[in-house]
């Protein structure tokens, strides 16, 4: 029999890849999402993908009942992969509690329901931010959190400790934390990728909503930093790479292959590159001219950050190994598909 997986936020940018990861290596899953940030129509989507449909749930995680009623609905969810949550660092700023209740108010519901409902493990989708800028690059896992420069990069550094402290309290749930580096790049076939509501806030969309004529120009923020060219430098990491380390991370929890109930994994390529290398990539890899400008600084960024992944690649046996040029194609590919098909 399939086991069975929930994804909250999987009808979102990276869940909705990673559902196709899933039923591609067997798992039934259900999908739960409020479709504040994403749309139905992922479904079909995936389905048309993996010619799965995957169940699907409008339900809010933070409504505690309507989530009990989920899991009673869906008997023998084994594992959580907990995406759903606000992400625009920005954003988190002017609305610091709109960002604390939904993203830890989630998390409580869910940690709170696995035991009732006899779920094994859950991965929780961190980020690199909860680094802030490291003393020493590449950051390894046992890097010192920094205090976070916005509520949003605090919700994730929260979250990582309200896992701990539940594990810790004897909990029965085993915990794997995946701190994201930046994930880029659509599905090849261009049926699902990442989908802002209004003006980008990511280099990518921006990137791409620029080169096909959508946004005028792109704005480098800075070119005096501390790098070899002065732009920022980030770990750039294709999102199927990064579904397929959900993949991975299920199994180690569900085949008892933990070492410790609450585990840390530095999901990134390894490789760091600047705004400015990106930006040539990306001219190479599609022929397309991007009009672009160097303006001053964004208010928050880091330096540069890059991960050491290896404890993820010889722990998980898993490596993000997709050439960035063809990760850049498959953004480009994405925004062309929707313009075609009339979305943006
Ligand atoms: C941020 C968060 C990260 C979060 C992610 C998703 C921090 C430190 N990082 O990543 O935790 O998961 O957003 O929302 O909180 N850039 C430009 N021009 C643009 C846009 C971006 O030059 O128009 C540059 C930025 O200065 C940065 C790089 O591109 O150097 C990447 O920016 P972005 O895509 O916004 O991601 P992060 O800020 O790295």
């Amino acid at each position: 029999m399939k086991q069975r997986i929930l994804v909250t936020g999987g009808t979102g940018f990276i869940g909705s890849h990673t559902v196709v990861e899933l039923q591609n290596s067997g798992y039934e899953v259900v999908i739960v999402d409020n479709l504040s940030n994403s749309k139905a129509d992922a479904v079909d989507h995936i389905e048309q993908i993996t010619g799965i449909r995957p169940a699907f749930e409008e339900v809010d995680c933070c409504d505690y009942a309507a989530m009990d009623a989920v899991f009673a609905k869906y008997p023998g969810i084994q594992g959580i992969i907990h995406f759903a949550a606000s992400k625009a660092v920005g954003e988190s700023v002017q609305k610091p509690l709109m960002y604390y209740r939904n993203n830890l108010v989630s998390l409580i519901n869910i940690l709170e329901l696995m035991p009732k409902h006899g779920v094994k493990g859950i991965i929780f989708s961190s980020s690199c931010t909860v680094y802030g800028q490291p003393d020493i690059l590449p950051v390894t896992e046992q890097a010192p959190i920094k205090k976070a420069e916005s509520p949003y990069g605090n919700t994730k550094q929260i979250n990582e400790e309200i896992v701990r402290d539940t594990v810790a309290s004897g909990s029965p749930i085993q915990a794997i934390l995946l701190r994201y580096f930046n994930p880029i790049g659509a599905h090849p076939t261009a049926l699902i990728g990442e989908l802002p509501n209004g003006v980008p806030q990511n280099l990518i969309p921006f990137l791409t909503q620029t080169a096909i004529g959508i946004r005028e120009k792109l704005s480098v923020f800075g070119d005096d930093y501390n790098t070899p060219d002065g732009s920022c430098i980030r770990d750039y990491i294709y999102v199927v790479d990064l579904a397929k380390a959900h993949v991975v991370a299920m199994e180690r929890i569900l085949q008892d292959k933990q070492k410790e109930k609450v585990e840390v994994f530095n999901i990134g390529t390894g490789r760091g590159l600047s705004v400015l290398e990106l930006i040539h990539a990306f001219e190479s890899a599609t022929g397309v001219k991007l009009n672009y400008q160097i303006t001053g600084r964004r208010a928050g960024d880091i330096e540069q950050v890059w991960a050491d992944p290896s404890f993820a690649n010889n722990e998980l046996g898993w490596k993000a190994d997709t050439p960035i040029e063809d990760t850049l194609r498959s953004a480009w590919k994405w925004q062309l598909h929707l313009r075609e098909t009339g979305v943006q």
